[in-house]
């Protein structure tokens, strides 16, 4: 981007954790800057400006949303408002960055995708880790043979908050629970690694079998585990939590080595990372540094500058098509394991 290029107009919806990391990421990235944020109240909407500097207060999504001055929205309220933050969003004409998952199932993102194509908006699931040159590296390694054909994927985003019945990590109404959180990361993690394995930019799995422990009062999944299937001899074991530490790793084995990569996804900001690639037969992994000095989140938010500044509705990092992909395989996952949310089941009328 030249100086003179006026840089992409954001606005936050929600003022909570991420939005913070967003907004602090945004300040430096080429292409973006922060100019409103939106909250359910005035006073956090200020507290937040205040802490930005030169930023709009709204008190309301809605005065957010009806900012002239913004271009670009990124939604980071719980996953049960993001579908009807995104259909208003795109209503408002306002381009997306929607965070993960997109919506609490496939049937709300559908909706969403048709809200965004006929209101002639961007969209992009808040996948940073796809955004990180580490991944970008991932896919040439896979590409060039060097493992041989992909067999297995293992995939785990696991951790163990303490239980707290009112966070949005394990209360039903807020969209918690393991499979929905992280799931969502491992998840897609291994869709992209299956689909290039094959020569695609993603694949979905063809069957998936999942279990899931369930906090007796709250309902949703401390912690659960999958098997996922995918064509070409692929298939993929993936672990997710917010109840029970499992770690935080990808690893994926072919017929002529494996990959090992222990910081799939909050990689560090300015930091370098490193995959390791170990070949069939030679006992020594080979340590591949990557290094970039862009903080993750702004390279996410570049990513949008970028596929904006040349006429693109969606991002090369994470299609839409992706994400629906994300979604229904989540849906498959959960039915599979036996989690439906409380707003998931069908109203019985008494009569
Ligand atoms: N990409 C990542 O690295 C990453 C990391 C963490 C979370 N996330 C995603 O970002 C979203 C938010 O996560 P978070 O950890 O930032 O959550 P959080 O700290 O609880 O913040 C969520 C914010 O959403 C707004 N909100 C709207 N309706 C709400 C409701 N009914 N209850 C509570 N808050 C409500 C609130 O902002 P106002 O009060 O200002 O309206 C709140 O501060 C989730 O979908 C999560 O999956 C992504």
């Amino acid at each position: 981007m030249s100086a003179s290029t006026p840089r992409l107009a954001w606005g936050i919806l929600g003022t909570g954790a991420i939005a913070h990391t967003f907004a602090k990421a945004l300040a430096k990235s080429r292409t973006g800057k922060l100019v409103a944020a939106g909250s359910r109240t005035q006073e956090s909407a200020d507290k937040f400006a205040k802490e930005f500097g030169g930023v709009t207060a709204h008190g309301s999504y809605e005065k957010l949303l009806a900012d002239p001055a913004v271009q670009v929205v990124y939604i980071s309220a719980p996953h049960p408002q993001h579908a009807e933050w995104c259909i208003k969003a795109s209503q408002a004409k306002k381009h997306i960055l929607c965070e993960k998952p997109l919506t609490m199932n496939h049937a709300e993102a559908m909706v969403v995708v048709e809200a965004v194509r006929e209101n002639g908006v961007f969209l992009m699931e808040a996948f940073m880790y796809r955004c990180h040159p580490q991944i970008a590296r991932l896919i040439e390694l896979i590409r060039s043979g060097v493992i041989g054909q992909v067999g297995v994927i293992r995939a785990t985003f696991s951790f163990r908050a303490p239980y707290n019945a009112e966070s949005r990590l394990f209360k039903n109404e807020l969209g918690g629970g393991g499979i929905l959180d992280v799931g969502c990361y491992a998840l897609s993690y291994s869709r992209l690694i299956a689909g290039v394995a094959q020569g695609l930019p993603f694949a979905n799995p063809t069957k998936i079998t999942g279990f899931a422990q369930l906090h007796p009062e709250a309902g949703t999944d401390l912690y659960a585990v999958a098997s996922a299937e995918f064509s070409g001899g692929i298939f993929a074991q993936l672990a997710a939590g917010v109840g029970l530490h499992q770690g935080i790793c990808v690893r994926i084995f072919g017929t002529e080595g494996s990959i090992e990569l222990p910081t799939p996804f909050g990689l560090g900001e300015g930091n370098s990372t490193s995959i390791f690639l170990t070949r069939a037969g030679v006992a020594q992994p080979e340590e591949i540094v990557i290094k970039t000095n862009e903080p993750l989140y702004a390279l996410e938010a570049d990513a949008v500058g970028d596929a904006l500044a040349q006429g693109r509705l969606e991002s090369p990092h994470v299609t839409v098509a992706d994400s629906l992909g994300n979604m229904a395989a989540l849906d498959a996952w959960r039915t599979s394991a036996g989690l439906v949310y409380e707003s998931e089941k069908p109203v019985v009328k008494e009569r």
